[in-house]
């Protein structure tokens, strides 16, 4: 093809539908739906397929055509068991939407499937309608690579983890430790292996791959990607800055309160708190969050979503007298317009679980991050973001204590080694903002899957 041809363009209709199944999490229907934006920007008809669990909203999206499965799900005590029963459970009513869809000769006809890593049934169910299947991984490619590396880390006795072990570096993987292995809590690591093992092969028998990473930032882990994945590949993102797409937050942003509180703050004063949409914490770290934000003396903004402390609704274990204290300088929301928060002149360091997602925001807007990794893919981020990229500093988790936190406040917002951590994710985000430009990493790869998916 000629390359005119395939220049990515908003209204050029390409007369092919896909079909997108995201996983019915906040860190993951977020960039599927900026990905469907992204790929209807440049022609193609957009349908959604979706569970009731945590169902988008459509009213944002006129331009897509949702389509809701009817799978029933039963009580889940932790993710790992959401994650397991979504693939057992989805597996008929996906095949009956699909039926569905690809039964009606109305439209666009379907071109393919685009469905989330962790959705593995999928590939069975697209095979049997011969529907190509690509994948889209929401995480970075370095986690991914270390998910992959489950059964060589099994065989040598890095997994199951050892206290005694946890500082020690995982040669095979540098530069993360024993401590930065990807695992969730859990009584049943089988169950986890099982999950993983069928995430992995899976998405190497898909007809590709896409990423919201991009190739600078990812480069040395996409090589290895490219040798051990012999599929296409496409990093396009970071998705969320192709343009501005419409909101897809399942809880509703405190909008106002957030923005007009930080215009009132100076400039680079803030530190942003928040740790994504499924972390929770030990009321006992919660307090002790409380006091090191109390005698960091820098103003704050934290969203305690409903459900991050275990055993509490909201606030309550927050003493009066803290509040007092506060007296203005600290903003407490439930959810806040994260990526406009951090694009605020106010915001000077975010202090993150470093969910993939708001790890790539807080790149893409040159705001230096505080690490306080929870569990998964996080911890495996936390460290490119320390050591590699060394764009933040690491707080440990589970040994949280206000003076500690008081000095990582410091140490990123006002001495040396913050400025230095603030010189490099600057140069990072100019790169993040280059490389969807014409010529641009991410833009070359988005005209070759758009080629790539034209063909089918
Ligand atoms: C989950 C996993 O925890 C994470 O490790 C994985 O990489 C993706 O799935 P989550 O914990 O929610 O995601 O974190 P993250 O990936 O950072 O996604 C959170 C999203 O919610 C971000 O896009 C962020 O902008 C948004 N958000 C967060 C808000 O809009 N408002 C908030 O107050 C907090």
């Amino acid at each position: 093809m000629e390359e005119n041809q395939i220049e990515p363009q908003l209204g050029e209709r390409i007369g092919r539908r896909i079909i997108f199944f995201p996983l019915p999490l906040q860190g993951h229907i977020n960039p599927m739906l900026q990905l469907a934006n992204i790929l209807h920007s440049i022609g193609f008809s957009i349908t959604i397929i979706h569970t009731k669990l945590n169902s988008p909203n459509p009213t944002n999206y006129p331009h897509f055509t949702f389509h809701q499965i009817l799978s029933e799900f039963d009580e889940y005590s932790d993710i790992l068991s959401l994650l397991t029963m979504l693939n057992e459970k989805c597996v008929e009513p996906f095949k009956q939407a699909l039926s569905e869809l690809l039964g009606d000769k109305s439209g666009d006809p379907i071109g393919c499937l685009i469905s989330d890593a962790i959705l593995y049934f999928t590939t069975d169910v697209a095979k049997s309608f011969n529907l190509p299947r690509i994948v889209l991984r929401t995480g970075g490619v370095a986690s991914f690579l270390t998910f992959a590396a489950f059964p060589v880390l099994l065989q040598k006795g890095y997994l199951p983890i050892k206290d005694s072990r946890l500082e020690e570096p995982v040669i095979e993987l540098p530069p993360l430790r024993v401590k930065d292995l990807p695992l969730i809590k859990t009584s049943q690591p089988e169950k986890l292996y099982s999950l993983l093992h069928n995430m992995i092969e899976e998405t190497k028998s898909s007809s590709g791959l896409i990423w919201n990473t991009f190739e600078e930032l990812e480069q040395p882990s996409l090589t290895k990607l490219r040798q051990d994945f012999p599929i296409p590949i496409f990093p396009i993102g970071p998705f969320h800055k192709h343009f501005a797409s419409p909101s897809s937050s399942l809880i509703p942003e405190d909008q106002i309160s957030s923005i007009s509180w930080l215009d009132k703050q100076a400039n680079n004063s803030v530190v942003y708190v928040s740790f994504g949409s499924i972390a929770s914490i030990e009321e006992k770290d919660f307090l002790e969050i409380a006091q090191g934000l109390a005698s960091s003396k820098h103003p704050f903004l934290w969203v305690v979503r409903p459900g991050l402390i275990r055993g509490a609704d909201w606030l309550e274990p927050l003493p009066q007298d803290f509040l007092d204290l506060l007296n203005g300088r600290g903003h407490i929301v439930k959810w806040a317009p994260q990526v406009e928060v951090l694009v605020h002149r106010a915001v000077g360091a975010f202090w993150t679980h470093n969910g993939w997602n708001s790890t790539l925001e807080s790149i893409c807007e040159g705001v230096p991050m505080i690490c306080m990794p929870c569990f998964t893919d996080q911890l495996v981020n936390a460290r490119y973001v320390s050591d590699v990229w060394r764009v933040g500093l690491q707080l440990e988790n589970g040994n949280l204590e206000r003076g500690e936190i008081e000095k990582a406040i410091q140490k990123v917002m006002v001495e040396k080694e913050g400025e230095e951590i603030r010189e490099r994710v600057l140069c990072l985000k100019e790169k993040a903002s280059i490389c969807l430009r014409p010529g641009g990493s991410s833009y070359e790869f988005l005209k070759s899957l758009k080629n790539y998916i034209s063909l089918f």
